[in-house]
């Protein structure tokens, strides 16, 4: 590949070389960061968490994450499920759902199975804004109840699966119950 001899450049168009250098080399996307800090209150004995590498650009070649093929990959499906993991569910776990607006995707994460672990304490409030999940699998944990208000939310919600817990009360959802 030819040199590129940055002095004979524009300014703009070296301000734009210097910036897509950077971009290239900007480190985790910010959907790794938010499962860096569901990692980071998880107790992972088994280290099966262990290629979870803040060095990566994204979190898609990580164990447990699926991702779209987009040029853009976003995580559509978490499973964590039977790895032995204790610890709390992070307020972070709602970060999953950020997305740039203007791309206007309709996928983002669809599906998050924790199913027997020893997870403990509540569900986070914040995962009400999965607004796209359809299916959430969290039974034989120490998960805690009530379950949040804010599950009402997930108004894509077809397969929810949370017994063998310390759930307390009872919640309508939509035109079911659990
Ligand atoms: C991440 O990169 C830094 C600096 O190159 C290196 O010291 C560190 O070991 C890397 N961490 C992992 C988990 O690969
Ligand atoms: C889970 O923990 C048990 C012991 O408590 C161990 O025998 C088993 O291999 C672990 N399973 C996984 C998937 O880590
Ligand atoms: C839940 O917690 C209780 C008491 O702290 C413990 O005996 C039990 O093994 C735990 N269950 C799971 C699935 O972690
Ligand atoms: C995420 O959830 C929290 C708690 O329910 C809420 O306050 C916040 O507005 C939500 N954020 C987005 C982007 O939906």
């Amino acid at each position: 590949m030819a040199r590129i001899s940055y002095r004979l450049l524009p300014l703009p168009i070296f301000v734009l070389v210097v910036s897509l250098l950077f971009y290239q080399s900007a480190g985790l996307n910010s959907e790794g960061q938010y499962l860096l800090d569901i990692k980071s209150r998880i107790g992972d004995t088994y280290n099966h968490l262990s290629n979870w590498n803040p060095n990566d650009s994204t979190p898609c070649g990580w164990k447990g994450v699926d991702c779209t093929s987009d040029y853009n990959p976003v995580v559509w499906c978490l499973d964590l499920s039977s790895m032995n993991l204790s610890g709390s569910l992070s307020p972070s776990l709602g970060g999953l759902a950020k997305l740039p607006v203007e791309l206007a995707r309709l996928s983002c994460l669809t599906a998050l199975n924790i199913a027997n672990n020893r997870i403990s304490g509540p569900f986070p409030d914040q995962i009400g804004n999965l607004s796209s999940l359809s299916l959430l699998i969290a039974y034989s944990n120490n998960i805690t109840g009530p379950l949040p208000a804010t599950l009402g939310n997930l108004k894509r919600l077809r397969t929810f699966r949370a017994g063998q817990n310390l759930i307390s009360g009872s919640f309508t959802f939509g035109d079911w119950w659990m």
